[in-house]
């Protein structure tokens, strides 16, 4: 019989919960569980997602025995992998993140840019909290990681905590890889091998492959030319700013028609075209709070007043079978390529051996084994080295309680254009933050 594991879901009150319980669920066959466990530090919003999630469980696999809780050693002790996607400040935060830079008419963006930048700082201690917890509880657990920015808490828990058996992953590369398999006719990006590399939300594709062999870039690159990563028979329920980026992707591919960028290289290529496109008063903290919280969380409740899971509407989330991927490799050592955020000690040669990268990985029971990726362009390089750079300095600033470093580190984001303007943004973002920071010397 196979194993059957224990995991707890750091940030159990996340809009994302349900659907990763719903996978889960989905997946018992190659990954079975004996147990899930939530944890969140708000246990008012996490309770509100975890009695609708017992009753959905009550109804498919009663078997499995669920809590939730607040205390880290209830959530921590005996288990196999902690699930994390905290988002430390809620939207709340996230709207000033957005808003404080665009009313400096810089982008403001979740996990780019300034509003990364402020993320990033509040971020770091939360993730750092959570590997302890684990290996205080739990040793020989692991720590999947989707808490963002991604590419900040992989330096930082690079930085803090080498050993860690801590993975830092993303969800856009194969939300795009999906798009490109519709556009080619394939039913599931799995059925491509794929060449990727960069930072997190920074990276591009050098190769695309069918299971033959066969080159897919031409018929993708007659596709995005026009269309960027807007697939042939459009996709219902995609919201219309993220439909535009998808769109946008066109103008970023041309910088570079050989590859197939990140949609989030945007901010950075056309930050001009990012502000004059965003609402200051409306961001996208705004469409998630009318939107995706609201729906997660009055289905949530309709599902717990009338005791099934019939009452409510919530999805399964497909991307997060990434996760489940990710952990049925470590526990099965099936070997399975997959892109991950991992120091890159030489897999871009000419690239700084120290820094984070997203790069395709073999996954087996001891972890990740990077593939080589090689010598990279001279564009590529530069905006990867200054991008880096700033990712490091918001570390260092973390860890030294540096006001200097973090000035350093906005005024080098290509998204801000002065470092006048990066000492603005950057004291509106300390007095919005003052409960969340380090207090900075
Ligand atoms: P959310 O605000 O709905 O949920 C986050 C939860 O984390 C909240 O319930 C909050 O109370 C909890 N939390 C905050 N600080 C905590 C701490 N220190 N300890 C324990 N719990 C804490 O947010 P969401 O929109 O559902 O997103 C969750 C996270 O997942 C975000 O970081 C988001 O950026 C990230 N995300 C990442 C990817 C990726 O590609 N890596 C994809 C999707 C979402
Ligand atoms: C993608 C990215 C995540 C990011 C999310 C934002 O999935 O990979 O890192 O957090 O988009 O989506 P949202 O709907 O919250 O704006
Ligand atoms: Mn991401």
């Amino acid at each position: 019989m196979k194993k059957k594991f224990s995991v707890v879901v750091a940030g159990g009150g996340s809009t994302f919960t349900p659907g990763i319980v719903l996978m889960l669920l989905a997946n018992l066959e190659r990954f079975p569980l004996r147990s899930i466990k939530f944890y969140d530090n708000d246990g008012a919003r996490q309770e509100i997602v975890a009695e609708a999630c017992k009753v959905i469980l009550k109804e498919q696999a009663p078997e499995i025995e669920f809590g939730y809780t607040t205390d880290p050693k209830t959530a921590f002790s005996d288990v196999d992998f902690v699930m994390a996607h905290i988002r430390v400040g809620k939207y709340p935060m996230r709207e000033k993140d957005e808003k404080i830079p665009l009313r400096h008419g810089v982008v403001g963006q979740e996990t780019c840019g300034p509003g990364g930048i402020a993320y990033g700082m509040r971020s770091i201690g939360g993730v750092l909290e959570i590997v302890d917890y684990m290996e205080k509880y739990s040793p020989d657990a692991w720590m999947l990681n989707y808490s963002n920015p991604a590419a900040i808490v992989a330096e930082a828990t690079r930085r803090l905590r080498p050993r860690s058996r801590i993975l830092n992953i993303c969800d856009m590369p194969i939300g795009i890889e999906g798009r490109m398999a519709q556009i080619v006719g394939l039913k599931s990006r799995k059925e491509m091998q794929v060449r990727y590399y960069g930072l997190n939300h920074f990276g591009w594709w050098t190769s695309i492959e069918d299971m033959k062999g066969n080159d897919l870039m031409p018929k993708i690159r007659e596709h995005v030319a026009k269309h960027g990563y807007v697939p042939p028979t459009d996709e219902p329920g995609v919201e219309a700013s993220w439909n535009d980026t998808f769109a946008k992707a066109k103008d970023v591919w041309a910088l570079d028609p050989s590859t197939f960028p990140n949609t989030y290289l945007k901010y950075y290529l056309f930050p001009d075209y990012v502000v004059a496109h965003s609402n200051p008063e409306h961001t996208r903290a705004n469409e998630v709070m009318e939107h995706r919280e609201k729906h997660v969380f009055s289905s949530c409740a309709a599902i717990t007043k009338a005791g099934k899971s019939s009452a409510g509407e919530l999805e399964i989330d497909e991307h997060a079978s990434y996760i489940v991927d990710l952990a049925t490799a470590i526990a099965f050592n099936t070997q399975e390529r997959m892109l991950l955020i991992v120091p890159n000690q030489g897999a871009i040669n000419n690239f700084d051996p120290e820094a984070m990268v997203e790069i395709p990985c073999l996954v087996g029971s001891n972890g990740p084994e990077p593939l080589t990726v090689g010598k990279i362009p001279l564009f590529q390089q530069g905006l990867m080295s200054q991008q880096v750079a700033v990712e490091k300095l918001v570390v260092e600033a973390w860890i030294e309680k540096s006001y200097l470093k973090l000035w350093q580190a906005i005024t080098l984001s290509k998204t801000v254009p002065s470092a006048s303007v990066a000492k603005a943004i950057l004291d509106d973002l300390l007095e919005a933050n003052k409960d969340y920071w380090p207090e900075l010397k």
